[in-house]
């Protein structure tokens, strides 16, 4: 190869050309002189090591303050926090409960821990999220519970949920790990279900590298996961550190996110040169709501990029220096026939394994000049599509913290 070529800032990354983003993604979580002082504050006080204090009361009090809710429990992690919402729930053995399938794993794997039967059902055309219309066909005389995630951007109209689960009796958990800090129909995410759920993951908006909680209004659910989880000894704890670390970060909380939000709208119009990367629109869903976004998803289409596989195409966008990445697995083609039970054809879903590409959120804290060098990247791409599946290796390494 040529090397005027290899050095051409318009020859791919992936390639041997200059990446535009030589730095590569942003970190996450940031160099944040108020986490900073957290730590030294907690390296004198001596107050990391403790088991209960201040900072975990004073941000189960933000928490619930935030979210107006009865309770805030906090807990290890969003995975963590699913399983303790269905035991809280009295989700057991015999039972089904439903939820998408298209949806992060783990959702799936507790709803086996618990002993129940998860039911999927299909996803929206337009954002790629659980498709409330399907809850009719899903529902049975043992249909025990629903989880209702909202992904990649994409909200679920909970209005319509709730009302669908009154109907039939059973409870709704609503897994905002992706949204925390987000509006749904005028409410909080995580606060129109019996049982939300955040995570504090390390990739995630708060993060204290591990960690969740549950936001609930049912003292009866609450009373049982605090039961479930106390064993003489916290079976699942937040610890201090982790407490004091997320408790700077929700009081900046919404002022990122509505950065991220007007970020999102700068790549919304960068992608309208490129119909084969179409971000998740919430196109039926109603207008109060706005999203928070921990990734952005988009549905890619290889054909818009001379038949481009979507791994080659996110590998060639991480070699430019932004995090793409590909989305979840479909629950259904992942897990055993045996392990659920299934609503129609779930050809959304099956489009949605194939074909989901997912923008990790550091960049959305950037310039609208950092966004709109996307289209620098995705021009690079689309016009050497076929040289890259032709000669491109793809690193097999995964983004650091991207679940
Ligand atoms: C939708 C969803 N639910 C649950 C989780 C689990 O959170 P954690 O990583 O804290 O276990 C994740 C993590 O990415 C998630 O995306």
């Amino acid at each position: 190869m040529p090397s005027s070529e290899t050095n051409d800032a318009a020859f791919p990354a992936i390639l041997g050309g200059t990446p535009i983003r030589p730095s590569g993604p942003p970190d996450w979580p940031p160099a944040d002189p108020a986490l900073r002082e957290v730590l030294l504050t907690l390296g004198e006080s001596g107050d990391w090591g403790r088991y209960h204090g201040p900072y975990c009361e004073r941000l189960q009090q933000q928490l619930m303050d935030y979210h107006d809710s009865a309770h805030a429990v906090l807990c290890a992690s969003g995975t963590v926090a699913i399983e303790l919402a269905l035991r809280g729930l009295q989700v057991g053995h015999d039972d089904e409960v439903i939820l998408s399938a298209y949806d992060f794993k783990a959702n799936f794997q507790n709803v086996l821990a618990v002993g129940a039967t998860p039911v999927l059902v299909d996803i929206e055309p337009d954002n790629w999220n659980l498709a409330v219309a399907g809850l009719a066909d899903a529902v049975s005389s043992r249909t025990k519970a629903v989880i209702v995630s909202h992904l990649h951007g994409g909200v679920v109209t909970m209005s319509r949920v709730t009302r669908f689960a009154e109907e039939y009796g059973f409870p709704v958990i609503e897994d905002a790990c992706q949204m925390t800090g987000a509006t749904i129909e005028g409410r909080r995410a995580g606060t129109w279900g019996d049982v939300g759920v955040h995570s504090f993951g390390g990739s995630k908006l708060l993060t204290a590298g591990r960690g969740g909680a549950i936001i609930s209004n049912r003292d009866d659910v609450v009373q049982r996961i605090r039961l479930y989880s106390q064993r003489g000894n916290e079976a699942y704890p937040l610890s201090e550190m982790q407490a004091a670390m997320i408790i700077p970060q929700l009081d900046q909380l919404d002022v990122r996110n509505a950065r991220r939000a007007d970020n999102v709208q700068v790549l919304q119009d960068v992608l309208e040169r490129f119909p084969g990367l179409k971000i998740f629109q919430n196109t039926n869903h109603p207008t109060e709501s706005q999203p928070a976004y921990f990734k952005v998803g988009l549905q890619y289409d290889p054909d818009q990029f001379d038949g481009l596989p979507r791994e080659f195409f996110t590998a060639a966008m991480r070699a430019e220096g932004f995090a793409f990445d590909q989305g979840f697995r479909g629950l259904h083609r992942i897990h055993s026939r045996r392990r659920y039970r299934s609503v129609g054809d779930l050809q959304h879903a099956s489009a949605a394994d194939d074909g989901v590409v997912v923008l990790h959120h550091p960049i959305l804290l950037e310039t609208e000049q950092d966004l709109r060098q996307v289209s620098l990247a995705l021009d690079k791409i689309r016009d050497h599509a076929t040289m890259i599946q032709e000669k491109a290796s793809i690193p097999t390494e995964p983004l650091k913290d991207s679940t």
